[in-house]
């Protein structure tokens, strides 16, 4: 649907008024209403690296997601604000993971003997906390992009790795990239005693997958695959590692958001693509290749719910009042937190 003009007008004037006081991220899940006022567009990694790069910018409005606004915070200047125009804009993958478990979870492994040989990988998509919690133990972020990067530098630091809070990332990556077993992988349940695991499971496994998922990503399943090849003939099927290990085994193809846009920009014209990501970035891709053939992997599967809440009135509203001169929404990561975080996205920024 067409977006509200009055909104749009007073976005742009709100916009004109804070010039380059502001700077307006926008992740690729978002909904188009909000994309058109993004200064740029791209995953999460890009996007923290990006609010980075601008300084003189007094206020990041960050249109995406509570983690990402708080990877944003650790990574720019003490004086610059980081706005997220709707608070409830959580993500459901990064609240599976609660510093109090992954505590847990630590004691877990040191009564088993394998904490002092183990590497935490986090993934961007957890929050603060988790981010501190794997710079303290000598552990690294990785995103989507650069998971095999970083699961090899780990693997040279220690002997085993726990992978949070994505398991999919995790088992994926491990299995079809870096040659693992799925015996290999282990997944530890924080709602069980010991995370349902055996002393002597843990002193096996190589790699320990915390039970984490996306709620978007990981309702595409074997059928969508099955049923999208059935309906278009010759279709080139390509989903996001946060699916399932049995969508992505069947798949042609695998890759981060990045990965995927790159794809498609490179692809032929007159071929057929069936995407499992986020809807609003397939339909955009969609109309951004109108000589491919562009449809979402399952048409049962929504929006990342949490993503949409970022819409044209909460970003009125959060422009409108920087140009008023309030500061809404801001987030910030505290002090010592923020240190530790800092410590393991500095070690991802590293990698080779
Ligand atoms: P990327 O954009 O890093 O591929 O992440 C996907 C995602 O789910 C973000 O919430
Ligand atoms: Fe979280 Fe999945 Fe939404 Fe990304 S798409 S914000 S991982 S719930």
């Amino acid at each position: 649907a067409a977006s509200d003009p009055d909104l749009v007008a007073r976005a742009r004037a709100a916009k004109e008024k804070l010039g380059d006081r502001v700077f307006i991220l926008g992740h690729h899940y978002q909904r188009d209403e909000v994309i058109e006022f993004a200064d740029v567009t791209g995953d999460s990694f890009k996007l923290a690296r990006d609010a980075a790069a601008r300084p003189e910018a007094e206020y990041i409005v960050f249109c995406g997601v509570h983690f990402m606004a708080e990877s944003a915070d650790i990574l720019t200047s003490e004086r610059q604000q980081v706005v997220l125009p709707d608070l409830a804009a959580g993500c459901s993958m990064a609240d599976m993971a609660t510093a109090e478990q992954v505590a847990e979870c630590w004691d877990v492994l040191t009564d088993a003997g394998v904490a002092d040989v183990t590497v935490p990988v986090s993934y961007m998509n957890s929050s603060a906390d988790i981010k501190a919690f794997t710079g303290k133990h000598g552990g690294t972020i990785c995103t989507s992009s650069n998971a095999k990067r970083a699961l090899e530098w780990a693997f040279e630091q220690g002997q085993k790795v726990l992978f949070l809070p994505d398991q999919h990332l995790g088992r994926n990556t491990a299995v079809l990239e870096m040659g693992f077993s799925l015996e290999d992988c282990v997944l530890y349940n924080p709602h069980k005693p010991n995370g349902g695991l055996t002393a002597e499971q843990l002193r096996d496994a190589k790699m320990i997958l915390w039970r984490g998922h996306c709620s978007v990503h990981g309702r595409f399943n074997l059928d969508s695959v099955n049923e999208v090849r059935e309906r278009i003939p010759g279709v080139n099927v390509l989903v996001h590692p946060e699916c399932r290990h049995e969508v992505v085994t069947a798949a042609d193809q695998v890759g981060s958001t990045e990965y995927i846009i790159k794809a498609l920009d490179a692809a032929e014209p007159g071929s057929k693509w069936a995407i499992g990501t986020e809807l609003n970035l397939v339909r955009r891709l969609a109309k951004a290749h109108p000589d491919k053939e562009v449809v979402f992997l399952d048409r049962t599967v929504c929006f990342c719910s949490t993503m949409n809440r970022i819409d044209l009135p909460h970003l009125v509203w959060a422009l409108e009042s920087l140009a008023e001169g309030r500061v809404p929404n801001v987030i910030t990561v505290d002090a010592e937190t923020e240190k530790y975080a800092k410590a393991a996205l500095d070690r991802m920024l590293a990698l080779p």
